[in-house]
């Protein structure tokens, strides 16, 4: 009988500390410390204070994945660590840990391309999983995080390329934008998600670009919206409080119409039919529920990743790791980490 493989993944680039174990692609723990009250404050990720919070947390939230996943550091195989791209100061920490534990233990040591570790996320095996079904190669990944909107046409494990990307702002970066014209706290994707469940999402229109191939812009849309915001304002005082939700709802539907509109286009002109949907944006619950209806109109099969692995974790980071482990495929100890990182 084959010994299990055990991979450790750190997880560090932005406003997560995060270390999960894998044996073999299955998921034994994943354990995520997040910094949402820290950056709350100033409305935004402050890198300063993200690197010092990775410091203090990064030895309790790893002790404890070895805790959940119930075996000893001795019997790591490999660590795999984000790289990039992210915040310089919060990568080093995450980057600088995972050398001294490979030096120390005498394991390899695996760089990860967090956009990757995202995409890979589908890859991820869980007690809890309903499916065994995970997309075919090749297959075209919308990758939406508070740092990157991507098409992703992926030839296989460690084969990606981008096809499309953001011209400007993120999607998340839309949702964070939006939010905070609106007075809600940081991270506001999330919130804008919640209130438009209650919204009307035709209540309030907004212009979408017209960008070619497969690219997006997200500017234009955050100054109109913030022009009709401020135009509403000064014509009610409570206008934001009376509509909140419809406001959310239109705003919610209509970052999601430009991200499926060049989904279409991607499927019609690739011919690739199976489509996943990955990063934090992806736990937004209009586009997952919007991507499923590709099924119908176009006759694709849709992937959309538990919430546990949209948003920023290091399951997805180890999974990467042991696909790359498996292929021998390892990184040195004057590994650099990178602010920016194509594939
Ligand atoms: O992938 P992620 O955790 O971090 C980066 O790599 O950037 O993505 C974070 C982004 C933030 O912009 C956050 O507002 C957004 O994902 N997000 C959401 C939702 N949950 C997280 N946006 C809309 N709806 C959600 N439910
Ligand atoms: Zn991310």
């Amino acid at each position: 009988m084959k010994s299990p493989v055990y991979i450790l993944g750190i997880e560090s680039s932005c406003d997560e500390t995060s270390a999960a174990v894998l044996c073999g692609e299955e998921e034994i723990s994943n354990v995520i410390a997040n910094q949402n009250l820290i950056h709350r404050y100033f409305g935004g990720v402050v890198p300063e204070l993200a690197s010092r919070a990775h410091q203090q947390k990064i030895i309790p939230v790893v002790d404890e994945a070895l805790k959940q996943a119930n075996i000893t550091k001795n019997q790591i195989n490999a660590i795999a660590v984000t790289s990039g791209p992210g915040l310089m100061g919060a990568l080093l920490v995450g980057v600088s840990f995972a050398k001294a534990m490979s030096l120390g233990l005498k394991i390899p040591l695996i760089d990860v391309n967090h956009m990757q570790g995202h995409v890979l996320a589908h890859f991820i095996r869980n007690k809890s999983n309903i499916s065994d079904e995970v997309p075919a190669f090749p297959f075209l990944c919308l990758t939406v995080s508070g740092g990157h909107t991507q098409i992703v046409l992926v030839k296989d494990y460690l084969d990606m390329q981008i096809i499309g990307e953001t011209l400007d702002d993120a999607a998340g970066e839309a949702f964070d934008k939006a939010a905070k014209i609106l007075g809600l706290p940081y991270p506001g994707g999330p919130l804008i998600d919640k209130h438009a469940a209650d919204g009307k999402h035709d209540r309030f229109p907004f212009p979408k670009p017209s960008i070619a191939g497969f690219d997006y812009s997200f500017s234009g849309l955050k100054t109109s919206f913030l022009n009709f915001i401020r135009n509403s304002e000064n014509a009610d005082q409570e206008f934001i409080s009376k509509n909140l939700n419809d406001i959310c709802a239109s705003i919610q539907h209509t970052i999601i119409e430009i991200l499926l509109n060049k989904i279409r286009l991607a499927v019609k002109e690739t011919g690739i039919k199976d489509v996943a949907i990955a990063g934090g944006v992806s736990a937004n619950s209009g586009l997952r529920k919007r991507i499923t209806d590709l099924k119908k109109e176009l006759g694709c099969r849709t992937f959309i990743p538990p919430f546990q692995y949209c948003t920023d974790n290091a399951a997805m980071i180890a999974i990467t790791g042991y696909f790359k482990h498996m292929r021998g495929e390892y990184s040195t100890l004057d590994l650099v980490p990178k602010a920016r990182m194509p594939f």
